[in-house]
């Protein structure tokens, strides 16, 4: 079942109007939450992140957080699995085509649920390879638009090369990937780019630092330029479906010596032990 304007239906039934402005120009913000055991994973800082995206575009927020809190809460339910993954889709709705906004507004609230798929576990072992790219995207990378035209194109460059993802270059530093934020780690110390208008505010980003700060793992938030990068001892990246991962090979050279690296491993171990911990908690 998903959620359209107001009603749960089966996604078959679900129609939208082909002048809505999402499809017609990618107006709209989006958000992707984990659910583990049932239970929406960091709803409060999606619902944030929700909300300065929409101030971002100018859309007022179609609901308060407990109306989306009880609207989730119902999609899980009438949905199944244990673990799944929520994604939410707010548009400027329909009008007639004109770029600038239309003068009333009914956005379109659309929201669904798939099986939450993490990585497979040869990938968590093994680690993963990433190409590199030059990030060609627009200056305002921290709204979480739908209109993810680049995102498509580099992340299929990945594909097409063999690998899971793209780490994106701007002006000679590491920006994030294509759907995920990137850390390094060298001479043991764990570093993170710093949260700007280049990069998505990660939700698995924060937990990542949190949980270094923690557990009291040496880190920086700075920029990282690609030499940097290149010469790392390890890269990972993270996102809430993908959790956190070793990028193992970049542009077809070992990472570090081509294994998981062992921060990787604590800090993978921290995660899953946080998110279990998390949800116990209820
Ligand atoms: C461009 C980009 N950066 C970073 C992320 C990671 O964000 P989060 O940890 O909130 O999933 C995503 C998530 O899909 C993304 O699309």
């Amino acid at each position: 079942m998903i959620y359209l304007n107001g009603e749960f239906m089966p996604i078959e039934q679900a129609r939208v109007p082909v002048l809505d402005r999402g499809f017609i120009f990618g107006d709209g913000v989006y958000e992707v939450i984990p659910v583990y055991s049932r239970h929406p994973f960091r709803l409060a800082e999606h619902l944030r992140r929700l909300q300065d995206s929409l101030n971002s575009i100018k859309l007022a927020n179609p609901h308060d957080d407990q109306t989306w809190t009880r609207l989730l809460t119902r999609l899980v339910e009438l949905n199944g699995p244990e673990d799944q993954s929520l994604y939410m889709h707010i548009t400027r709705g329909p009008a007639k085509r004109d770029h600038a906004f239309p003068k009333v507004i009914t956005p379109t609230v659309f929201l669904m649920s798939n099986p939450l798929t993490t990585p497979p576990q040869q990938q968590i072992n093994d680690g993963v390879c990433a190409i590199t790219a030059v990030d060609n995207r627009w200056l305002r990378c921290d709204i979480k638009a739908i209109a993810l035209l680049p995102n498509v194109l580099l992340r299929q460059e990945a594909v097409e090369a063999g690998c899971v993802e793209a780490i994106l270059l701007r002006d000679g530093f590491m920006t994030e990937g294509a759907a995920s934020n990137i850390f390094v780690v060298r001479d043991g110390v764990m570093l993170a780019p710093p949260k700007n208008h280049l990069i998505l505010p990660g939700i698995t980003y924060d937990v990542v630092l949190e949980l270094a700060q923690a557990h009291g793992i040496p880190y920086q938030v700075r920029e990282i330029p690609e030499a940097e990068l290149r010469s790392a001892q390890e890269i990972w990246l993270t996102s809430s479906t993908k959790e956190v991962l070793a990028i193992t090979r970049l542009d077809d050279v070992p990472v570090g010596k081509g294994t998981p690296g062992p921060m990787f491993a604590q800090m993978y171990a921290l995660y899953q032990d946080f998110k279990n911990r998390v949800m116990r908690a209820g």
